[in-house]
């Protein structure tokens, strides 16, 4: 069986229509980022506003693409809503909770049990099999070595891996191992998957799988995504996107879907 809580979330899930009016929506954004700007200060040499007031929402269920040239912020961004870094000022609200005023103990517990994060050069333990670096997330949260095994095994059959199981990370091909990677982020009951930029060191072949992994993920699963991508194309995956420019939001576009399709062609009748 595949793990309880993938189940639960499928099934209780509405089908996001990413083209409805959320502003009249009585759903409250799953992240709410007002005003956010992120200084940096070096003791040496001129200081930097890599995030220069920025507000967002983003709803549950969402694929968000946060796309923009490099040095535009969008890392910067990640990691705040990653609570891997904190911001100069304004507020980042996951799930109702105010994470600006967490302390430290708070935000690594949030980070562990409530966020998955997946990068660029896929961070696979060397020395654990495709199979352990999968159980190993759910043993740092608590589960038995039984448990957290069986879940694994079931997450490698999901990704079409059940024969790269006993692998090694240097055994696999790097398109193999982001996709444990991101079986990893899945694993986890986490509210929100991050990714930065997770197919720039893969061929086209292997961006593609990937990213239709991703996008897999968030229509099965629902599960609320935030890209990073400097490849406008990988967009496209996406239900709203966000362009950055020089540490400020210059678009925010949520795209049209089969399903507000149906909900505006219905209200037309
Ligand atoms: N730790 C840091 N110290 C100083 N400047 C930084 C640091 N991280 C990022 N920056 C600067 O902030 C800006 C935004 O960077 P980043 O968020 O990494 O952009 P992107 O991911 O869009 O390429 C850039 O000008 C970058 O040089
Ligand atoms: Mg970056």
């Amino acid at each position: 069986m595949f793990p309880a809580h993938l189940h639960q979330q499928s099934s209780q899930m509405t089908p996001y229509a990413s083209g409805r009016d959320h502003s009249s929506s009585s759903l409250p954004a799953l992240v709410s980022i007002r005003n956010i700007v992120r200084r940096y200060e070096p003791p040496e040499g001129v200081p930097i506003t890599a995030l220069n007031g920025v507000s967002l929402e983003i709803y549950k269920g969402e694929f968000l693409a946060v796309t923009g040239h490099s040095g535009s912020g969008k890392s910067t961004f990640l990691n705040l809503i990653g609570l891997i870094d904190e911001p100069s000022s304004g507020d980042i609200i996951i799930n109702g909770r105010n994470t600006s005023l967490f302390n430290e103990k708070e935000r690594t517990e949030f980070r562990l049990n409530a966020l998955s994060f997946v990068f660029q050069s896929f961070n696979l333990i060397e020395n654990f099999t495709a199979l352990e670096n999968i159980a190993f997330q759910l043993r740092l949260q608590g589960y038995s070595k039984r448990d957290a095994h069986k879940q694994a095994q079931e997450t490698l059959n999901y990704l079409g891996l059940q024969d790269r199981a006993r692998l090694y990370p240097r055994e696999l091909s790097g398109g193999e191992q982001q996709r444990i990677a991101i079986g990893r982020a899945l694993v986890k009951d986490s509210f929100l998957l991050l990714a930065d930029e997770p197919t720039a060191h893969l061929d086209s072949k292997n961006s593609q799988n990937v990213m239709e992994l991703l996008s897999q993920v968030n229509r099965e699963f629902g599960r609320t995504i935030v890209l990073v991508t400097h490849e406008t194309e990988e967009t496209a995956f996406a239900n709203h996107t966000v362009t950055f420019r020089d540490g400020r939001i210059t678009s925010d576009e949520r795209a049209e879907t089969e399903n507000s399709a149906i909900i505006r062609k219905t209200s037309y009748v």
